[in-house]
């Protein structure tokens, strides 16, 4: 009996089990209940009592032996990843490229104006599209009957006829994050303010009822112009080459005095033009009041840009409304 059992032993080391087909011949050659080993033990019988102990001992373990390689060879075959070669496989052909998308032309344009902006020292802040009319305009200094308050340009989204109930708007500009922030912070306060703004304006290539701006304010005591005037040079040198052409022409804003405009020299194949980039000034201090600073201790400068025509002059697109189509031909192109 024995020798028996020592060669069942043997056949279950050395068989080779190589696919599923194999694994299962093997399962039901020992481990079925017809199996070789059940079979053994049946034969329990004929073997002499006293000899059963070590025979019933040796039993066991061939027992185990092919339960434990059963499992081991089922495992392999189950994270074998492994297939045989056809003769169709070329493993020397490139790995098809997966498309993995890319960033939009107003985010890449967006990442390098904060890029520019973290150099300088400025945070990023954000506030809500939906505004209430305080924000909006009351606290930014706009007169009760400014034109921009009418129903032409901004989309109202609550109109009210109650005096304790504000008129909710879709934000005209990125302004009113400034006021939030001085409400929020103490100075000082250096941040940039990206977002999305709406206005109710006919749409063609050049105008659209949803843009980005990225808004800008230094609140400090003692910020004075020339600081003003430095950062925004420094920002269009940044942006677009030190030796970009720019000029700094008085403006006028409810929400800063003085105010000014910047244009940068753009050449282009029908010849060469100034293009207005940015709208800035020194923040009234009717602005500083409203929003809870005093005008007698802070002063700061503040500042407003279109991330859609920093977009477009980049990419040398020409119709807006690409920007907001998301049309995957146009996006495609520019994926790096
Ligand atoms: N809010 C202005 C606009 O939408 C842009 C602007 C101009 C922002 C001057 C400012 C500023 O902060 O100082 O046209």
């Amino acid at each position: 009996m024995i020798e028996k059992i020592a060669q069942i032993k043997e056949e279950i080391e050395k068989r080779t089990i190589s696919d599923e087909d194999e694994l299962e011949a093997f399962r039901l050659e020992f481990l079925s209940r017809n199996g070789k080993v059940q079979k053994m033990f049946g034969e329990m019988g004929s073997v002499p009592p006293k000899e059963r102990a070590t025979v019933g001992k040796a039993m066991n373990e061939v027992k185990q032996l092919a339960a434990k390689r059963f499992e081991e060879e089922k495992k392999k075959l189950e994270s074998s990843t492994t297939r045989e070669f056809g003769a169709l496989d070329d493993i020397t052909l490139p790995v098809e490229p997966t498309y993995t998308g890319s960033f939009h032309p107003l985010t890449q344009a967006l990442d390098e104006i904060k890029q520019i902006f973290l150099r300088l020292g400025f945070n990023v802040a954000d506030g809500p599209e939906l505004e209430d009319d305080f924000h909006n305009f009351t606290a930014l200094n706009f007169p009760p009957d400014h034109p921009a308050r009418d129903m032409q340009d901004t989309f109202f989204v609550r109109k009210s006829d109650k005096k304790d109930e504000e008129d909710l708007v879709l934000r005209t500009h990125t302004s009113p994050v400034q006021i939030r922030l001085m409400k929020d912070q103490d100075p000082p306060l250096r941040s940039i303010m990206p977002g999305r703004v709406y206005r109710n304006e006919a749409v063609t290539a050049k105008s659209y009822f949803q843009f980005n701006q990225v808004e800008g304010l230094y609140l400090d005591e003692g910020v004075t112009m020339g600081e003003l005037i430095e950062t925004l040079v420094m920002f269009a040198r940044l942006m677009y080459g030190a030796d970009v052409k720019y000029r700094v022409r008085p403006s006028y804003f409810p929400f800063t005095e003085p105010s000014l405009e910047m244009d940068v020299w753009w050449e282009s194949e029908k010849g060469g033009q100034w293009l207005e980039i940015l709208g800035a000034g020194m923040v009234d201090p009717n602005v500083l009041t409203a929003a809870g600073v005093d005008p007698e201790k802070y002063t700061g400068f503040a500042f407003g840009m279109g991330v859609d025509r920093i977009a477009m002059l980049k990419y040398g697109i020409d119709d807006i409304r690409l920007l907001y189509e998301n049309d995957l031909r146009f996006l495609n192109q520019f994926s790096s």
